[in-house]
């Protein structure tokens, strides 16, 4: 600090006003002599001076999830497991880049490609893949250009845009209806959207699993014209989906109630490890002649979490309708973040428009579901051997990214205080995170605890 700057100034013993006036006295001084100029013109500023605008503003709640990581982070015990997070790790733990991502990267760097700005409405190419990749590539939908596709950030981005649409213009009752549970975050997006957020029976957990009676029940409840929001495959958070024949009855109930589907797909692929098999429930929705929305996620299937690509896509009545819709999903877009990111869905392109390295995608794919579904078996295996006499059969029965153990709040702290197994009170377990060295570990943690 130059000379001209009295050490008092970090004198906390001061008082505001005897503060503000040698503050007033030195901006004098500083300025009659022409002091710091050139490249010191600015003269260092006390924090203290500024005044206060948010004194009213609380302290929020750190996220649920994400506060599992950091107390992993500090935790020094070597066996320490993060089961909180939901995002893909190989078989040593790591974080797992697809190889046909770094084989998409290297066909762009000799492409030349320019920065310049996305359409409002992302790239048109990009819009298409992934429409068809939900629907089917001989898909009658795009054929008859009835689908309003856009790029949207990731999943969130995409469910976000589907919320402000639906707000704006649903004609019906604006209220979503979730399952119970479901993903912790379309809460608080559908009511930051405007939107009235209720829910519906889905998960039972004396079975740990879905609870179909429940479910139809509740969804002959909803008022008709009402939104209802569907995880497409791979539930997050309970891994427990609907079987074909009961999203053929669920299709049926909501045709009659007249409801409006709106389909989260943040998993294609990730649950069977088969593009086609896991978008079942929505192809089967539209081949029954519902209208719906639907946001697509490529954070999980092609590891792209931090590139935030993903589509949204409103499937509609007619070509006409499409335009229309469409046009109003970019006026909401425009003052949101005027138009999305170009480089996720240049890999997306380069994967889905290149047969080849479809294929191998495809192949990467089925790579993760398929340890995925292997550390299932072993876990429950395992749980076996450790002599457990509880009913597992749900952590092999749940598909996808996550497992809802059935552990209770109290068999959780007891795992992440005595064993350093780190996951979400409900007693949510990323599969993702064990491993064939971790799973014995785990699988006498969760015996102990649970015996
Ligand atoms: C059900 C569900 N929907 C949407 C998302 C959105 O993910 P992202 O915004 O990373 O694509 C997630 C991510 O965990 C999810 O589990």
């Amino acid at each position: 600090m130059p000379k001209i700057f009295p050490s008092y100034f970090s004198c906390s013993q001061l008082s505001r006003s005897s503060r503000s006036r040698i503050m007033a006295q030195t901006a004098r001084l500083v300025a009659s002599r022409g002091l710091f100029k050139g490249a010191n013109a600015v003269p260092a500023i006390s924090t203290r001076t500024i005044s206060s605008w948010w004194s009213h503003v609380e302290m929020g709640p750190p996220d649920a999830i994400l506060g599992v990581t950091e107390a992993f982070k500090k935790d020094q015990n070597p066996k320490k497991i993060n089961l909180g997070v939901g995002a893909y790790r190989d078989d040593n733990g790591k974080p797992f880049v697809l190889p046909s991502v770094l084989k998409a990267e290297e066909k762009m760097k000799t492409k030349g490609l320019d920065k310049e700005y996305s359409p409002i409405s992302g790239n048109p190419d990009f819009c298409k893949y992934s429409i068809n990749l939900a629907l089917g590539d001989d898909n009658q939908v795009v054929a008859n250009g009835l689908n309003a596709t856009v790029q949207g950030i990731s999943g969130t981005g995409a469910l976000r845009i589907g919320g402000a649409f639906l707000n704006s213009f649903f004609a019906g009752n604006k209220e979503v209806y979730l399952p119970s549970p479901s993903w912790g975050n379309h809460t608080p997006l559908f009511k930051h959207s405007g939107l009235t957020v209720k829910s519906y029976r889905y998960y039972n957990p004396k079975t740990c699993g879905l609870d179909f009676q429940g479910l139809l029940e509740d969804i002959s409840k909803i008022p008709e014209k009402s939104i209802i929001l569907l995880h497409a495959c791979a539930h997050n958070p309970t891994g427990v989906d609907p079987k074909p024949e009961q999203w053929k009855e669920l299709s049926a109930l909501i045709k009659k109630k007249q409801l409006f589907p709106f389909f989260d797909m943040a998993y294609q692929g990730f649950a069977s490890g088969d593009v086609t098999k896991d978008s079942l429930a929505v192809r089967l929705f539209i081949e029954e002649g519902h209208g719906i929305a639907l946001a697509q996620s490529y954070a999980k299937n092609m590891g792209l979490y931090g590139e935030r690509v993903g589509a949204f896509s409103l499937v509609t009545s007619s070509k006409e309708e499409a335009a229309r819709t469409m046009s109003q999903i970019k006026i909401l877009i425009r003052p949101m973040y005027s138009n999305p990111p170009i480089h996720g869905a240049r890999i997306v392109n380069e994967i889905l428009g290149d047969d080849q390295l479809k294929q191998e995608w495809l192949r990467d794919v089925k790579g993760m579901a398929d340890r995925i579904i292997s550390v299932r078996t072993k876990l429950r295996e395992n749980l076996k051997k450790e002599g457990s006499s509880r009913d597992w059969s749900h952590i092999t029965d749940q598909i996808g990214m996550f497992c809802f153990t059935g552990l209770k709040a109290s068999e959780v702290e007891n795992l992440t205080k005595n064993y350093s197994v780190y996951l979400t009170k409900d007693g949510r377990i990323s599969m993702a995170g064990v491993t064939s060295k971790n799973v014995d570990y785990l699988a006498h943690a969760i015996h102990e605890v649970t015996k």
